[in-house]
């Protein structure tokens, strides 16, 4: 399996890959994913299986906050779980955001999202402190507007090496 950038040419794949994400991720439109291929490649990256699309992740270094790199969709392929997909593409995020200079990558995952839970802790993540807590987990009330409850997850890169 190979980690690479999203190319324009994945873009129909990767419509039917994120709607299998479902209720979590849903698919954007071509249109972006025809931005994330052409301006943000670096950082927007598919598993590749022999052309099929197994995986993939949505990821930016801020303009406004240069040394964060925020993590917008992650997403495994259903029949493609648990064998460390969404690991190794998160890996290679991280390891573009050294290269970048970033010092966080972070992410925000809905509160009953127990697999992203376990992935983002799994790797490291820190689920940042909230204002209640939901089956053990920290929630930021309104985080992404009003109702928009979100678990705020964040990785410090604390040197330039790539392990
Ligand atoms: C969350 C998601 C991306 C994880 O992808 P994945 O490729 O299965 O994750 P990995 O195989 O890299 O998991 C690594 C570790 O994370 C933890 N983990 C992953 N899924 C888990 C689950 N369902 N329950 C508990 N822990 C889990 C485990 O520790 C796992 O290691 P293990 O399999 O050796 O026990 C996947 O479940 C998915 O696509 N969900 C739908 C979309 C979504 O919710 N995306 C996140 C919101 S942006």
């Amino acid at each position: 399996m190979k980690i690479r950038p999203i190319h324009q040419d994945d873009i129909p794949a990767i419509l039917d890959l994120m709607e299998l994400g479902a209720p979590y991720v849903r698919a954007r439109t071509s249109s972006d994913y025809w931005l994330y291929a052409n301006l943000f490649s670096t950082t927007c990256l598919v598993a590749d299986y022999n052309g099929q699309l197994l995986g993939a992740i949505i990821a930016f270094c801020s303009q406004d906050h240069p040394e964060n790199l925020y993590i917008q969709d992650v997403i495994t392929d259903p029949d493609h779980r648990r064998q460390g997909i969404s690991t190794a593409l998160l890996q290679a995020v991280r390891d573009a955001g050294r290269r970048f200079g970033c010092q966080r990558l972070y992410l925000t995952s809905e509160p009953d999202n127990s697999a992203a839970h376990g992935t983002w802790t799994n790797m490291g993540f820190i689920n940042v402190p909230g204002d209640h807590i939901v089956n053990g987990v920290e929630i930021i009330s309104d985080y992404k507007g009003a109702g928009k409850h979100r678990a705020v997850y964040e990785l410090r890169l604390h040197n330039t090496a790539v392990n």
